[in-house]
């Protein structure tokens, strides 16, 4: 256990928040995924243990040499090594190795990187992007991936409709594009927006009730508890209309 009562609260924010709440809604923190909802009322944690349910049954069975790019806390990590896979995870969050080695040690392989300048000279059977592809731009991220690994999938959220806002999420189209200009088809694309977008309510129905809370333990300003408020609802607004989507994809380079 870490003598840090908040180990997370130098994580970059907004990620900080939504794991200050998360740590006092549900106890702790495993996954800094979405979850993907059966139905609105089941609890977050069985929604996000879905997702990583979705994205192990679309890779090759054990003990595949598997990238996971992303790890976030290093849950997804862990579980691929315990049922098997030589796997190594990625990072460029010094402060996320620091919590996985904590939390697991040797048990685990993680290295600190960016995916797009990742080279240790070995390649993969698969690659994993658990909501990592949106913080590498698609062109870099296909050229990387060509050179690494004959099949990539992907859970994320994307913009599916043209949206000029700083910051909005990765174009589809685009981001198929250029999987397609290096050498990789969609094998398989499922919609799972409907699934994803209750984990956006989730957290804004939770912001205004956290306010003093994300004041006094992480140091937020009033106004940006607000801001988040906002966020939250404008954000909610871009999956009801579709301007946002998610998707999960399996991505075949072509040989
Ligand atoms: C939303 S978190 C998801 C974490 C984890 N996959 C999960 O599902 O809980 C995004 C992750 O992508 C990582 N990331 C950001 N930029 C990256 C890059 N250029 N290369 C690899 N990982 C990156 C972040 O550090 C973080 O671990």
């Amino acid at each position: 256990m870490s003598s840090d009562p908040l180990p997370y609260r130098e994580f970059y924010y907004p990620l900080n928040v939504f794991m200050h709440i998360l740590t006092h809604e549900e106890g702790g923190v495993s996954a800094l995924h979405y979850g993907l909802f059966a139905s609105p009322d089941e609890g977050i944690a069985a929604a996000q243990e879905r997702s990583t349910a979705m994205l192990l049954e679309r890779l090759p069975p054990p003990p595949a040499r598997l990238l996971e790019a992303g790890i976030g806390l290093g849950t997804t990590l862990e579980l691929l090594t315990r049922i098997g896979y030589d796997v190594t995870g990625i990072t460029p969050d010094a402060q996320q190795i620091a919590m996985v080695n904590e939390r697991y040690g040797d048990a685990v392989r993680v290295r600190c990187a960016k995916f797009e300048e990742f080279d240790e000279g070995a390649t993969y059977d698969a690659i994993v992007f658990q909501e990592s592809s949106q913080y590498i731009a698609s062109e870099a991220l296909f050229a990387r991936a060509k050179a690494l690994a004959p099949l990539v999938v992907v859970l994320d959220e994307f913009s599916l409709k043209p949206i000029d806002t700083p910051g909005a999420l990765h174009a589809l189209s685009e981001f198929l594009e250029a999987a397609d200009r290096h050498g990789f088809e969609v094998t398989e694309e499922v919609d799972l927006s409907a699934q994803a977008a209750p984990s956006i309510d989730y957290f804004t129905q939770r912001f205004p009730r956290y306010r003093n809370a994300l004041i006094a333990d992480l140091g937020l300003t009033s106004q940006q508890v607000d801001e988040l408020i906002a966020g939250g609802v404008v954000y909610s607004g871009r999956y009801a209309d579709g301007t946002y989507g998610y998707r999960l994809l399996r991505l075949e380079r072509r040989t």
